[in-house]
C-alpha cells in the first residue's frame, strides 16, 4: 500500500509521505540546507526553545484568525513561501499550490524560478473570493531592464506586491545537492526569465544587487515591494527608510549562509529597531500553530511556510497543500484560544516568558 494522506495530522507527517514519492534528486533539492545545515536545524530549535506564558479566562466568543496587512484584510496570517520549480514535487506544480492556497485563504508567493508562467498562475486564482495575498518573488536580474519588465508583468497579471529576495547573490554551498549531482529534470525550467539570464549563469559579482540598485528598483516598482532575507536590524531600518513596504525576516530556510542567526532570534531585534514602521513577516522552521503564535508575539504580522507545503504538494498535490494549510490554521486557532487571545492582533510579547 502506498503512503496514505489520511495519516497526516500535522505538517511533519507529510515528510515521509513525500520521501516515498520523490527521487533522490528532488529530495536533496527540497530538504537540504547550506553547509553543515546548522542554521537549517536552528531555525526549528529556536521556535521550539521559546516558552509561552498563557493568559486564562479571557473572552473568546469572537475568536478568529483575520489580519490586516498592506491596507487589506486577509483570512489569516499564513502564506506559502516562494519556492522554485514546484513541478519537481508534483506534475501540477505551481498551479496546484496556488489553487490550494487560494482555497484555504492563504497567501501564495510565486518564485522567479517558477516552472509556470506568472500570468498562468495569476489567472487561476486572482478572482477567487476569500483568497490570501498573491505576490511575486523577484530575484534581481543582472539586466535591470529585465528586472523592471518582470515587475511590470507581475503588476499587469494581478499580483499585489513584489517580494525582492536580497539574501542570495549566490546560492549557498548545498552539499546534499552536490552529492546527488542535482539537476533539473527535462521539461522543468524557469520559464519567466530568458535562458542564461540568471545572475548565477553570469558573473554574479557584477550582478549582485546593492542598496543603490534596490533604491532604483523601489523607485520604479509598479507595486509595493517587500524585502525578503533581512536579518540585521540596521539593514531593516535602511530598507524601511528607502521605502520598502514591508520586510521578511528570513535566512532562506538555511539554504544560503550556514551558521547565520535563526529567524526566531533575529525577528525581535528587527521588530525593536523598526518600531512598527513597516509590516514584518518571518519564515524559517515554522511548522506548528504555536510557532506562528510565537512569531506574532515577536512582532510579525504574518508568516511564510516553506518545505512542509512542498512536501504536502509532493504527497498529494493540491489537496495535500490544502490539508497542510487547514491543519496549521486549526492549530493556530487552538494556540490563540489557549493563550487567551481572540485574534492575531491580540497577541503580544507578554505571552512569551522572559
Ligand atoms: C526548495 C526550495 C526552493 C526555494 N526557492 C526560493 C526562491 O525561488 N526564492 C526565494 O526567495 N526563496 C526560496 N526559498 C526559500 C523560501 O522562500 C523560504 O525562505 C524558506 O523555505 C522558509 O523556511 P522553511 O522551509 O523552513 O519553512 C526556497 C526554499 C526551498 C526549500
Amino acid at each position: 500500500m502506498g503512503p496514505n494522506l489520511n495519516t497526516a495530522i500535522n505538517l511533519a507527517d507529510f515528510e515521509p509521505l513525500a520521501r516515498a514519492r520523490l527521487d533522490d534528486n528532488a529530495w536533496a533539492y527540497f530538504s537540504g540546507g547550506a553547509g553543515d545545515e546548522i542554521t537549517l536545524r536552528e531555525n526549528r530549535l529556536a521556535w521550539d526553545g521559546l516558552r509561552l506564558l498563557p493568559r486564562v479566562l479571557r473572552p473568546l466568543q469572537s475568536a478568529e484568525l483575520g489580519i490586516e496587512m498592506l491596507g487589506r484584510r486577509w483570512p489569516h496570517p499564513l502564506l506559502m513561501a516562494p519556492m522554485a520549480y514546484q513541478a519537481l514535487a508534483h506534475p501540477d506544480g505551481e498551479r496546484a499550490a496556488a489553487l490550494a492556497c487560494a482555497a484555504q485563504g492563504a497567501g501564495y508567493v510565486l518564485s522567479t524560478q517558477a516552472g509556470t508562467r506568472l500570468e498562468d498562475v495569476a489567472v487561476l486564482v486572482r478572482d477567487e473570493p476569500g483568497r490570501g495575498p498573491l505576490w511575486f518573488q523577484l530575484y534581481p536580474q543582472a539586466d535591470a531592464g529585465l528586472t523592471r519588465e518582470l515587475m511590470q508583468r507581475a503588476a499587469a497579471a494581478g499580483y499585489e506586491a513584489i517580494v525582492l529576495t536580497v539574501d542570495a547573490p549566490v546560492s549557498g554551498a548545498r552539499d546534499r545537492e552536490r552529492r546527488v549531482g542535482f539537476r533539473l529534470p527535462a521539461g522543468v525550467s524557469a520559464v519567466n526569465i530568458p535562458a542564461g539570464a540568471s545572475p548565477v549563469d553570469k558573473d554574479w559579482r557584477a550582478a549582485a544587487p546593492t542598496w543603490a540598485s534596490v533604491e532604483s528598483m523601489l523607485d520604479h516598482a509598479p507595486l509595493p515591494v517587500l524585502l525578503k532575507g533581512v536579518l540585521h536590524p540596521d539593514d531593516a531600518c535602511q530598507a524601511a527608510a528607502l521605502g520598502a513596504a514591508g520586510l521578511i525576516v528570513s535566512n532562506h530556510g538555511g539554504r544560503t549562509l550556514d551558521t547565520c542567526l535563526a529567524t526566531a532570534h533575529a525577528l525581535p531585534r528587527v521588530a525593536d529597531a523598526l518600531q512598527g514602521a513597516v509590516p514584518l513577516l518571518v519564515d524559517g522552521g515554522i511548522r506548528r500553530g504555536t510557532d506562528v503564535l510565537k512569531a506574532l508575539a515577536l512582532g510579525a504580522t504574518a508568516v511564510l511556510v516553506g518545505r512542509p507545503l512542498l512536501m504536502a504538494l509532493a504527497a498529494n498535490g493540491a489537496s495535500g497543500v490544502a490539508l497542510g494549510l487547514r491543519l496549521l490554521q486549526d492549530e493556530l486557532l487552538m494556540a490563540l484560544a489557549l493563550t487567551g487571545c481572540d485574534s492575531p492582533a491580540a497577541v503580544s510579547r507578554k505571552l512569551l516568558q522572559g
